[in-house]
């Protein structure tokens, strides 16, 4: 594939692998089984990205493993009505069908592994989107490293990536003991889990994290929120749960029989001043309550359903719900997304809430992430659970 025999357009994508492989002492390149595209959004890419792409389509070039796609810049049915300029909406149809050609699955979501892509443990796959990549190797045991935009496109064209990062037994071994302390982990909300995900992983950093007593049934959203958080906190693209991380059923394994490089309690208090320093407003309302980021599930979808029903969002509040398009689908069927839109709430899908014009300065979410990564976007943001959320929208609750 490097010296030209399939094409250029195959060649290009390989020789970038292999110089990344350079970069990074890989010793080879490893066969992938799937990849998750994170640079699908015009947004992202910009017309650079989208040139290349483009050129790679137009060339023949064909995704040689299955490819799921990240969100989108814009929410395929409703881009008009969400205002999002028509010049945005124009290249990112020309980005949707570059990639649609080469075999992309259009998934447009960042919560791949809920719907959509082929997940197993000890499988190699090449997945961009930081929160995707955390689910991927803490919660299922697959391996990827933390692939950059056209990085994933170049595995999609090759279906291979260099052995590097965490693919390598060594780079998976614990080296720091988060213990969970007086914390009643089993009542811990989706947004609980992403506050302790954020501490885990400001602290972690780029080193693999353990945290021990972790109840066996999470739900796979409260881990989706753990695994957003720590992401963001840190980067942290593998943190060892024990009892749920399938190579880290206990400490020890987690480690390696090693010792840990240190170990650190977190307690209730702790929690408690992350979610301050992830909130900067405690009263007056919002002008947006956003939530599903990462993407809701259908189960979070019928959640909001459930607590929204027969209650009205107030007049000056927007109350967005982010998800994949399969979800929606599958909460139209049951009539969430239509409880969620009759009480005055929008359910978008195939985008991300970076993408929607707003004038709005005060946010409220139940996300950690997007509390965290909005904080420069906005002058003021609020952190509450979901409930909250549903409460402070339809009035029946001060922010916070
Ligand atoms: Fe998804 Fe956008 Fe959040 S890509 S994880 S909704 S920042």
């Amino acid at each position: 594939m490097l010296d030209g025999e399939y094409g250029e357009g195959y060649e290009i994508a390989m020789s970038v692998l292999v110089k990344l492989g350079e970069i990074y002492g890989a010793d080879r390149m490893l066969k992938v089984e799937n990849v998750h595209i994170d640079g699908a959004a015009y947004g992202w890419i910009n017309d650079s990205g989208l040139e290349l792409i483009e050129k790679l389509a137009a060339s023949g070039v064909r995704f040689r493993v299955p490819a799921t796609l990240n969100p989108s810049s814009i929410d395929f049915e409703m881009w008009r009505e969400l205002k999002i300029p028509p010049k945005v909406a124009r290249k990112q149809l020309k980005l949707a069908k570059a990639l649609n050609e080469m075999g992309g699955t259009p998934t447009w979501t960042c919560a791949p592994y809920q719907y959509g892509a082929d997940l197993r443990f000890g499988q190699k796959v090449a997945w961009g989107e930081s929160n995707a990549v955390g689910y991927a190797n803490t919660v299922v045991g697959a391996r990827t490293e933390r692939l950059g935009d056209l990085a994933d496109v170049c595995a999609a064209v090759s279906g291979e990536y260099p052995n590097f990062g965490l693919y390598l037994d060594e780079n998976r071994q614990g080296q720091i003991l988060f213990e969970p302390d007086r914390l009643d982990v089993d009542t811990l909300h989706s947004t609980d889990y992403g506050v302790l995900g954020f501490i885990v992983g400001s602290i972690a950093k780029a080193k693999v994290p353990v945290v021990s007593g972790m109840p066996g049934k999470a739900s796979t959203d409260q881990l989706k929120s753990f695994c957003a958080a720590a992401a963001v906190g840190g980067s942290v693209g593998l943190c060892h749960l024990c009892g749920i991380t399938p190579e880290a059923k206990t400490v020890t394994e987690a480690f390696c029989g090693s010792k840990p490089e240190e170990k650190i309690v977190i307690d209730a208090g702790e929690l408690e001043q992350a979610r301050q320093k992830l909130s900067t407003v405690n009263e007056g309302p919002p002008e947006v309550i956003c939530v599903g980021c990462p993407h809701c599930s259908v189960r979070e979808l019928v959640k909001v359903a459930c607590l929204i029903r027969g209650r009205r969002v107030e007049e000056s509040m927007k109350f967005l719900v982010f998800t994949s398009r399969a979800a929606k689908t599958l909460g139209s069927e049951m009539g969430a997304v239509e409880t969620i839109e009759s009480s005055g709430g929008r359910v978008i899908a195939d985008t991300c809430w970076n993408f929607i014009p707003s004038e709005a300065r005060t946010l409220m979410t139940d996300s950690v992430k997007m509390a965290w990564t909005s904080l420069s976007k906005f002058t003021n943001v609020a952190l509450g659970n979901l409930e909250t959320c549903v409460d402070v929208a339809v009035g029946t609750k001060p922010n916070g």
